[in-house]
């Protein structure tokens, strides 16, 4: 009888706490408590939409190029209001996170520096007017008529072993690539034969025609002949496509499928592996960019930093600091225009422990050429990048001092000497 009542207890303790537990788990399930938390942002960008920069595009092809009405290598009407999507986006998410409040932030903050040209200060300005309308944001930059040493991407280094090997790594890259069906592609959608190229310099077959290259301290590392040519026009394709002018003035009306495309593409990734990502070059014009980063995250300057550059900024550091190769879905290239590499610092409450997580943040294909509002519902894209040096978790983790360790190394390695 005794015995019998003492296991209906304890029959009944159990349950009781199994009861319990599964209601403490529902509770935690469903309460959603926050185990992370972000602590600091830095946003290396590229400016948004601008107009075609090169000189040579009337004399590659016959045909009339799309008129846009903006200068030469300024920022579009549209790219303004694709990068102010943006800005929309990042302060709702950066709210979201708890980053940011709704009052007009102080420079501890939120702090922007944007290279000192038309189209990079105005995609900051873009940005900030959308993200804090109604707040006096001031884009940080220096002497408007001169070139910040911070972004210009250009050689440092005056010894000629540096030279030597800078044009060696260049040349082996050139010589591997594979473009013969690009290159026909392209003379194609060009009418390449009756360009003046052609018909007044004889240049008429771009799978003959030299590449040169050229290294020069103080000046971008240079590259001429068919593949830059081809880089121009692509730019050209892309930039048109972007700004949204029709399909048939696009490539005139030659690229209107998306395996169209990929035909040429790989003359464009060509041309900036040759150009800004081999290592000795990458490393040596990431330099002074590297130094100031390695500064932000070393002595955190501000809640979230952006910094508003170009493309070659963000090959370089992505050289320079050893990133893994990555993918892109839904971007016609590896650094898309307005696209952003977002490091995000975390605490991680379960652990105890800064983590940091590197996002390539970009609008993709059809939200830049529809010119999609972006919000927390429609977001632009998240793709995770990865440092061969800092090993990630599942979820695309890794510790925060090893980043500042390998960091630091890099910089001590390398650098100390120049600054
Ligand atoms: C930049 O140079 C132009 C002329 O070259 C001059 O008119 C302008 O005032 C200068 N701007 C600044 C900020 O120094
Ligand atoms: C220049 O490059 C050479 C060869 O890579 C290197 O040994 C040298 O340290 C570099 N100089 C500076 C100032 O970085
Ligand atoms: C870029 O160059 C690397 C070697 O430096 C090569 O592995 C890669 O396939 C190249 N990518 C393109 C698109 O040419
Ligand atoms: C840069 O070169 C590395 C190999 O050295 C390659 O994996 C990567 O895809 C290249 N990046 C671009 C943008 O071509």
């Amino acid at each position: 009888m005794r015995d019998k009542r003492e296991t209906i207890n304890t029959l009944c303790l159990i349950l009781i706490c199994v009861l319990i537990q599964v209601i403490v788990f529902v509770f935690i399930f469903f309460s959603n408590v926050p185990s992370m938390r972000l602590e600091q942002v830095v946003i290396l960008s590229r400016h948004n939409v601008r107009t075609p920069l090169s000189k040579n595009l009337g004399r590659m092809t016959p045909q009339p190029w799309p008129h846009f009405k903006e200068k030469p290598g300024y920022l579009t009407e549209k790219g303004f209001v694709l990068e102010g999507y943006m800005g929309t986006f990042f302060f709702s998410w950066l709210h979201n996170e708890g980053l940011l409040s709704k009052n007009c932030p102080t420079d501890e903050e939120f702090y922007v520096y944007a290279n000192s040209m038309q189209r990079t200060l105005l995609s900051a300005q873009a940005f900030v007017n959308n993200a804090f309308p109604d707040c006096n944001i001031i884009v940080h930059h220096t002497d408007l008529n001169k070139t910040d040493l911070i972004f210009n991407p250009v050689i440092h280094n005056s010894s000629a072993i540096f030279k030597d090997i800078a044009l060696k790594e260049m040349k082996y890259v050139l010589d591997n690539l594979n473009l013969e069906q690009s290159y026909k592609s392209m003379e194609n959608i060009l009418n390449y034969k009756y360009s003046d190229l052609c018909k007044l310099e004889n240049e008429c077959d771009m799978n003959k025609d030299k590449n040169q290259l050229e290294i020069l301290v103080g000046k971008k590392p240079k590259l001429s002949g068919p593949l830059k040519l081809c880089n121009e026009a692509i730019d050209d394709f892309l930039m048109s496509y972007y700004n949204g002018f029709p399909m048939e003035e696009v490539a005139w009306g030659k690229l209107n499928e998306k395996n169209k495309w990929h035909s040429v593409l790989d003359l464009t990734a060509g041309y900036h592996n040759v150009t800004f990502n081999t290592t000795q070059v990458s490393k040596d014009i990431a330099k002074p960019l590297l130094k100031y980063m390695t500064d932000i995250f070393n002595n955190k300057i501000s809640n979230v930093v952006l910094l508003m550059g170009h493309d070659a900024n963000i090959n370089v550091i992505l050289n320079a600091m050893s990133f893994k190769p990555y993918n892109l879905p839904d971007s016609f290239v590896s650094a898309p225009i307005g696209g952003k590499i977002v490091f995000q610092k975390w605490f991680d409450m379960t652990l105890n422990k800064y983590l940091l997580k590197i996002n390539y943040v970009y609008q993709t294909n059809k939200q830049l050429r529809h010119g999609h509002v972006l919000s927390l519902k429609s977001p632009p894209n998240f793709a995770l990048l990865e440092l061969k040096y800092c090993k990630t978790d599942n979820n695309g983790f890794c510790l925060w001092d090893d980043f500042l360790r390998f960091l630091n190394k890099i910089y001590d390695n390398n650098y100390k000497a120049l600054f």
